[in-house]
């Protein structure tokens, strides 16, 4: 989809379709209500037939309504204006390009931002015409987003091409073309995320890799097994001893800010397939394991997002990548491996192996001198049971982090919720045989987790995102959701908004 804006006033313009809302009761919008004028009253006359839509998300489509020069008119319901938030706002947006996307529309044009949505004294809560326009630009490519390129014969479909956002305010045009990049960013994450275990392999992902930082001109390392063992990537390292794949450690560089500036570093959990190894999992939907390298996807799709927008920050993503897979070589439970650090781990369960590679991507980001150090990963069955598909478990050991996290999470409506990393649970990961265990037993799972990694990351500001129950959803519309990219690119949009540097001085690439 491409997309843009329109400054037009809705009756004026030219287009297959404009699309405006309509309010419980039902009451119209200005931009209705300029359509209502300029047909002289047919929404009314339609208003009086008992057929104008007004609850959320249903939509009545007029063709040629007199006075208008869009060859189609699609009304929109809002739900009561005074519950109109951002969740309605991206239903009602999710329900038009469903509404159309069916049909013969190619372009057309929204006008559901002109409406005030939830206006705040909160900071992250405020939400104005530029967030409008870039929600907009990233609702409507999400609800038009198909996996088919594994389909032999294709749905022939010929769906909304082009969307643009009904504004006429200049500044607006900055929104939509963040959002188009933003939009790129989750659409490389998906389909990262959907592709199968015998496809997206570690080996894939580095090609993914070496692509982006060809299309962006980043710098790009891909650290094989003998290098890993220099290091003395020992926890890394063991996960992929059971898999005939080689294992990977992708770097890559993006440079915005001068040379001086610290970077963020993103780590992404790339375990391209998660069986559990000696520790099996049971058979019932394990294919949804070849998600287990969501975070991988979502650095991917955050750099992807941040390189087209062109942000001022110097940003580093570290992906360790392997599947997990049980074989004659695999770590057995109770073998005792040494990390990076030095820090030596007793693998009590090999399905806990998310922990174990993230562990030695840690110690390595402490050459970046990072500014701070943001973790992704779907590392807790534990974390579903705690917050569910909702919220993404967040934690940290640096409060400000945190909160521009949380911040972040809520403007994207990519929302995360903080969990504790208090001393207490530590208890729970003693070994009697080396310094870790590398579980914590049933209580608390997501958080036992989390300390394990905060050992990992004494010497920097740090957080994590357990995102294992929101990076992909279950059932009959299955598939990745690209969550945190949204997150993580607007945690990134604002420290480039607070830090902007003169002009000349801030795209430079590394
Ligand atoms: N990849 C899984 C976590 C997971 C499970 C994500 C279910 C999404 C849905 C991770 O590697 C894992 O297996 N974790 C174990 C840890 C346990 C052995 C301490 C889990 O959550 O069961
Ligand atoms: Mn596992
Ligand atoms: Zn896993």
């Amino acid at each position: 989809m491409e997309f843009s804006t329109n400054a037009a006033a809705p009756e004026k313009c030219r287009s297959d379709c404009i699309v405006v809302g309509v309010f419980d009761g039902p009451r119209l919008t200005d931009a209705a209500q300029a359509v209502d004028r300029a047909s002289r009253g047919r929404l009314a006359a339609v208003l009086g037939r008992g057929d104008l839509p007004g609850r959320l998300g249903s939509t009545l489509l007029l063709h040629d309504v007199p006075g208008t020069a869009a060859q189609r008119v699609l009304l929109v319901g809002l739900g009561k204006r005074e519950e109109f938030g951002p969740k309605a706002y991206r239903e009602s947006v999710q329900a038009a390009v469903r509404a159309l996307n069916d049909g013969g529309t190619g372009d057309a044009v929204l006008y559901l931002g002109t409406v005030p949505i939830s206006a705040s004294d909160d900071k992250a809560k405020q939400r104005d015409g530029a967030w409008a326009a870039m929600t907009g630009v990233v609702v409507a490519a999400d609800a038009g987003y198909r996996f088919d390129r594994l389909k032999s014969k294709k749905e022939s479909r010929k769906g909304l091409g082009r969307l643009a956002i009904g504004t006429a305010d200049a500044a607006h045009k900055t929104a939509v073309a963040r959002g188009a990049a933003l939009v790129e960013g989750m659409a490389l994450a998906k389909d990262l995320g959907n592709l199968p275990g015998n496809i997206c392999t570690p080996s894939y992902l580095a090609g993914q890799a070496r692509d982006l930082a060809r299309r962006h001109k980043l710098a790009c390392e891909v650290l094989g097994e003998k290098e890993m063992e220099k290091l003395g990537m020992g926890a890394l390292l063991a996960v992929t001893r059971g898999t005939r794949e080689p294992a990977k450690l992708i770097v890559l560089r993006y440079r915005g800010a001068a040379r001086k500036d610290k970077p963020v570093a993103l780590v992404g959990k790339g375990i391209t397939f998660d069986t559990g190894g000696i520790s099996l999992k049971p058979s019932a939907e394990m294919d949804e394991m070849k998600y287990d390298m969501s975070g991988a996807g979502s650095v991917l799709g955050t750099l992807e997002a941040v390189a087209r927008m062109r942000l001022p920050v110097n940003l580093v993503g570290v992906i360790p990548t392997c599947e997990n897979m049980p074989g004659g070589n695999a770590i057995k439970p109770g073998d005792i491996v040494a990390s990076m650090s030095g820090q030596t781990i007793e693998i009590l369960n090999t399905d806990a192996e998310g922990r174990l590679i993230l562990c030695d991507a840690l110690t390595y980001c402490e050459r970046f001198e990072p500014d701070a150090v943001v973790d992704i990963a779907t590392l807790t069955g534990a974390c579903v049971v705690a917050l569910g598909h909702v919220a993404t478990g967040l934690y940290s050991n640096d409060d400000g982090l945190a909160q521009a996290l949380l911040e972040a999470g809520e403007r994207a409506w990519d929302r995360a919720w903080r969990m504790p990393l208090w001393d207490d649970y530590q208890e729970q990961l003693k070994s009697p045989f080396a310094d870790m265990g590398n579980i914590g037993g049933r209580p608390a799972g997501s958080v036992t987790a989390a300390c394990f990694l905060s050992r990992f990351a004494g010497k920097f500001k740090w957080a994590h995102l357990d995102i294992a129950g929101t990076a992909w959803r279950s059932g009959k519309d299955k598939g990745s959701t690209a969550r945190p990219v949204p997150l993580l690119t607007t945690f990134l949009m604002d420290r480039a908004d607070g830090t902007a540097r003169p002009r000349g001085r801030s795209a430079r690439k590394a």
